[in-house]
């Protein structure tokens, strides 16, 4: 009976296209099934030997088994072709929020991330952050200073003279001028920066360094102000509260000028190498501002009085990091700035 033949094809036919797995596979079933010469033009052949009345619901049937059988080819082959297509997203899809492969990202150069911090501090405490050029004049860096030439203060200070009479900043302090001559007081400051030093190198001495200057000019500053701001820059600096003292240090640009010292917290102040033994550890010159240097800036003394200071950078990431090698800063060691 060509009416069981074409439902029994039409079953086979389209549980073999939902098995097929690729397109090769579907196009031999539509030849088998659906062809000139398949399956079904066999039977519509067959047909012409049946009776008129069953011929045309044969016929029905047949026309029926091939559109299904079609639309299912049809509906095969998309899916086929979905899947090849998410198969090559997948395969294209990158992820551009990861780190390309074998590249370190960067650091901040340890200096730099304390220089922020101290920064970041300061200017929450309403100081301005001022930079100054590195080759400086000799007035800057000297003589408005209250160092003049034949004082042995310059001694101290070895001094890369250039060729034009100019010279490398031996400290920070010339941008304390700088401040002085651009803004008038009331004035807050802080300088950090590249300091240079003729001196032979060693574990403990570098020709070039890093220095952060501080300045406040106002009315009736004392030496209570300028602890107030040093307890606040070391509590920011240790992340805890720490005992000084103040020694008295010669600088001439301040009067009087102190060293300001912390008790060592290695030992608490008991004694032990990082202190040397003294319980105490050198931090920090510092001072009021000497009346001269506020003359020479055209500011009056009898009105305004000052406080300043000269943080040692490179000195402070040596501490905080126990660095015992000066010339590791300097060196552009990859093995040394990838551990920061
Ligand atoms: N400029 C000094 C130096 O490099 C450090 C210093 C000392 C700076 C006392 C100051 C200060 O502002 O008051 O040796």
């Amino acid at each position: 009976m060509p009416e069981e033949k074409i439902r029994a094809l039409r079953e086979t036919a389209l549980a073999r296209i939902s098995a097929a797995r690729t397109v090769e596979e579907l196009e031999a079933i539509r030849v088998e099934a659906l062809g000139r010469k398949g399956e079904l033009a066999q039977i519509s052949k067959e047909m012409a030997k049946l009776a008129p009345e069953n011929r045309a619901r044969a016929g029905k049937l047949l026309n029926s088994a091939k559109d299904a059988l079609e639309e299912a080819l049809e509906l095969r082959k998309r899916e086929f072709e979905q899947a090849a297509l998410s198969a090559r997203l997948d395969a294209e899809w990158v992820d551009l929020t990861l780190p390309a492969p074998g590249l370190r990202p960067g650091s901040l150069h340890p200096i730099t991330q304390i220089q922020r911090e101290i920064e970041d501090l300061f200017v929450s405490l309403g100081f301005m952050v001022l930079d100054g050029p590195e080759v400086e004049t000799e007035y800057h860096n000297f003589d408005a200073l209250n160092i003049p030439s034949e004082h042995p203060a310059r001694d101290a200070q070895d001094t890369f003279w250039l060729t034009d009479g100019n010279l490398l900043r031996t400290h920070t302090s010339p941008v304390q001028v700088r401040g002085m001559e651009r803004f008038r007081p009331p004035l807050r400051m802080i300088a950090p920066g590249r300091v240079f030093r003729n001196e032979s190198v060693d574990a403990s001495h570098e020709h070039t360094f890093y220095q952060l200057e501080g300045m406040m000019i106002d009315r009736d500053v004392s030496v209570a102000h300028l602890l107030y701001f040093m307890k606040a820059l070391l509590r920011e600096i240790f992340r805890r509260e720490v005992t000084v003292r103040l020694r008295p240090g010669f600088f001439p640009f301040v009067e009087p000028g102190f060293e300001l010292d912390i008790q060592c917290f290695i030992c608490g102040g008991a004694g032990c190498p990082v202190c040397k033994h003294s319980g105490w550890v050198e931090l920090l010159p510092c001072g009021l501002v000497n009346p001269n240097v506020l003359r020479t800036s055209r500011i009056d003394p009898d009105t305004w009085s000052g406080f300043a200071f000269g943080l040692g950078l490179t000195r402070l990431v040596m501490m905080r990091y126990e660095i015992d090698d000066i010339r590791l800063l300097e060196s552009g060691d990859l093995r040394f700035l990838q551990q920061f």
